[in-house]
């Protein structure tokens, strides 16, 4: 039997999320402060070379099918093309995908295909500029809507879009959202907020549940559970108005979907993440500057999997916001 990233509770992970930096060119409420945060410094950051060496390590030797490049925002990370193309050079089947705000996709979309990519999400919470400015902090709703044409010129698809809504501020633009992503053909989810901001305002009264949005967009659309299997995805799928358009629903909170999940996280900084909410880390990039060959990385991986939790715990009494923001982990 080949090695795997397997759990106690039977869980494999073959879904590997890889940020590439912390960093951001937006600055979106439900993520971090106006001001930023403070980034890694650069030596703590995985060079070009260590991210392709460990992620052929999870593909190569450990079963990793999948890997999604995150961030922070990736785009703004320099490697980032050719980390795409020399990990499509050494594993040509394994799928890749980015997930981004799109600020500046429009310029690099059909050099990412190029290289091997082969889909793309992007986050966009509203189609108004004002709303835009106001949640991101930036005056930049052009920029990603054009990003977002290029990746569907570009066959990075179907793209998809990640939206949190925010009360009092996006709740109700749900339906025109849903109207202009079906007539773009983008297919949208919307999100429920997780307890993973940097300045740790989450509050469960404030997030938008997914009955609540579902109960908003069942007021001017038909949705129908779409019959496809589920399987680990963390979007419920509706078919809108008969079909082809399609809505998904990602409810993090109120459904929690661990039972099923299939991730493992890399940081930036090179450490191993079993969970947005886990609250170790095991460090890869100590192994790696230590001089450790391929197959002790490997091992050490292994074991940091063993110990995933069983699910995110936001219900228990106990339940602590990990140290890192999600900027921090990787989307
Ligand atoms: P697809 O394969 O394209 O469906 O990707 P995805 O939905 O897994 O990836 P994406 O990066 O677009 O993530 C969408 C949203 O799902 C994120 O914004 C998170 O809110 C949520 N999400 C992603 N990973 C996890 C996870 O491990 N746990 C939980 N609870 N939510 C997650
Ligand atoms: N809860 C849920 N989703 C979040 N995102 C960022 N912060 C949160 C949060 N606290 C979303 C972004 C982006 C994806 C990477 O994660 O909107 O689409
Ligand atoms: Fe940047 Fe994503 Fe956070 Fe927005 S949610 S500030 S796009 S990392």
């Amino acid at each position: 039997v080949p090695l795997q990233l397997a759990d106690r509770y039977g869980r494999v992970a073959t879904d590997l999320r890889v940020s590439l930096t912390d960093r951001c060119n937006l600055r979106c409420s439900y993520c971090m402060p106006p001001e930023g945060l403070d980034w890694l410094p650069t030596e703590q950051v995985l060079t070009d070379d260590e991210v392709v060496r460990l992620v052929g390590i999870g593909v190569g030797l450990l079963g990793v099918e999948e890997v999604r490049f995150t961030g922070g925002e990736p785009l703004v990370r320099r490697g980032l093309l050719d980390i795409v193309s020399r990990v499509h050079a050494e594993h040509p089947d394994v799928e890749m995908s980015l997930t981004t705000n799109a600020l500046g996709l429009a310029r690099t979309a059909q050099a990412l295909k190029d290289a091997g990519l082969t889909r793309v999400n992007a986050s966009l919470d509203t189609i108004r500029a004002e709303t835009f400015a106001e949640i991101t902090r930036r005056d930049r709703l052009h920029d990603v809507v054009a990003g977002l044409a290029a990746a569907r010129a570009a066959g990075l698809g179907p793209v998809k879009i990640n939206a949190v809504l925010l009360r009092g501020t996006n709740d109700d633009q749900a339906p025109e959202l849903l109207r202009w992503a079906l007539a773009e053909g983008y297919e949208l989810r919307i999100i429920e907020q997780m307890p993973l901001d940097a300045q740790h305002g989450w509050s469960r009264e404030a997030m938008v549940t997914a009955e609540e949005t579902l109960e908003r967009l069942e007021r001017e659309f038909v949705l129908t559970p779409a019959e496809e299997p589920r399987g680990s995805a963390p979007a419920e799928l509706f078919t809108v108005d008969g079909g082809p358009g399609t809505v998904g629903i990602i409810a993090s909170v109120t459904r929690p979907f661990c039972g099923a999940c299939d991730r493992v996280r890399l940081t930036a900084d090179g450490q191993v993440r079993t969970c947005l909410f886990a609250r170790e880390e095991s460090d890869l990039r100590a192994a790696l500057r230590g001089g450790a060959s391929d197959a002790e990385i490997a091992e050490r991986w292994r074991v940091a999997m063993w110990g995933k939790a069983a699910g995110h715990g936001i219900d228990d009494p106990s339940f602590l916001q990990p140290d890192r923001p999600m900027s921090a982990i990787g989307g």
